[in-house]
């Protein structure tokens, strides 16, 4: 299978201002990600409210450069690409957003949106691109007298139905989609994720698919990426971190997820103790404050990530675990 997106050791840091006279203070919101994403299979991103999943979105889909590390994509390293590679990267990854407003335009119809990436991209005709919007269309659950309205008069479901097909026009290598089915209705939501795995197949297009519900990420990942503080805490195969999570911070998420009819409205997961100030993380394990394990080490070395069994884990004691 086809490697499509590689991230090497990605960061992003903000400099945000600590108040006046108090000069300026680093937020490593992306603290060294790396993995291998390949065609058709998806890679779910994890992890509580300012672990960093957006801004790896925004890394990976071209919006933000990162401050550090590298990234490929279908083959083409991003940093140093010429013009016309950077036109192909942004045709390359595309990308779904929690709210299907921040991707549609409310003043353009359905239909024109949807004609919109080919009327950039291609040298289609006029009716050419009708044609494939109206097959899009089909396949996303769509009717043919739909092409005339405006977002607006679409459900939250319908719009990102919508969301979906506009980013999968050009069917991209890889779509990375944030959190694109927390805003909708628990009964709506299986059917729109089962569209994005339908689209998958269809077009064996990657996916990075962020979430901070565990019983979502079930159903869609091949592989699963747990990110503390910015950091990948632990990544393998989805069974084998369902089956048995080896990082005491995935067992804490794991174990706060309800295991049938999960209410996916339901406030941001919640473990003993608060999430760390961003602007000035622990020293050693970033987790050592609120981890039922730790010892002095934990608080004194920081463990990096390693390979464990069948995933790579970021504990000293992840042997432990097994
Ligand atoms: N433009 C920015 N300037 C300064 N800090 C930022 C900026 N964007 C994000 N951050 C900080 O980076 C960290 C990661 O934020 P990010 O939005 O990536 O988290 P997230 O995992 O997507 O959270 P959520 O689940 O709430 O969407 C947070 O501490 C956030 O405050
Ligand atoms: S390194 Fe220590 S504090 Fe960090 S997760 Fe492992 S046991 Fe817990
Ligand atoms: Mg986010």
């Amino acid at each position: 299978m086809a490697v499509v997106l590689t991230a090497r050791e990605l960061t992003r840091h903000y400099e945000v201002s600590r108040g006046l006279f108090k000069g300026h203070a680093t937020v490593r919101a992306l603290n060294g990600v790396s993995f291998e994403l390949e065609a058709g299979k998806t890679l779910a991103v994890v992890g509580e409210s300012g672990c960093g999943k957006s801004t790896l979105a925004r890394a990976l889909t071209l919006i933000e450069e990162p401050s550090s590390g590298s990234l490929q994509i279908a083959g083409t390293e991003v940093k140093g690409a010429s013009k016309t590679e950077r036109k192909q990267l942004r045709r390359d990854v595309q990308m779904v957003f929690q709210s299907p407003y921040a991707s549609l335009n409310p003043r353009q119809k359905i239909g024109d949106q949807l004609a919109e990436p080919l009327l950039i991209n291609t040298s289609l005709s006029k009716a050419e691109r009708r044609e494939k919007v109206q097959k899009m269309m089909e396949q996303v659950g769509l009717r043919p007298e739909h092409y005339q309205r405006y977002p607006h008069m679409f459900s939250g479901g319908q719009r990102q139905r919508i969301a979906l097909a506009r980013a999968m026009m050009l069917q991209p290598k890889v779509l990375v989609a944030d959190e694109p089915t927390s805003a909708l209705d628990v009964s709506i939501q299986a059917q729109v994720l089962n569209l994005f795995m339908d689209l998958q197949k269809e077009f064996n297009t990657a996916y990075v698919f962020i979430s901070h519900n565990l019983a979502v990420v079930r159903h869609v990942a091949d592989q699963v990426l747990v990110m503390y503080l910015g950091r990948p805490v632990e990544m393998g195969p989805k069974e084998d971190i369902y089956d048995k999570p080896l990082h005491p911070y995935t067992q804490a998420l794991l174990s706060a997820t309800p295991a049938i009819h999960p209410d996916p409205l339901k406030p941001k997961i919640r473990i003993a103790g608060e999430l760390p100030n961003p602007l000035n993380p622990p020293d050693g394990c970033a987790f050592h404050k609120r981890c039922p394990h730790a010892t002095e080490r934990c608080a004194a070395e920081v463990p990096v990530l390693r390979q464990v069994s069948s995933r790579q884990v970021a504990c000293h004691y992840a042997e432990q675990f097994l």
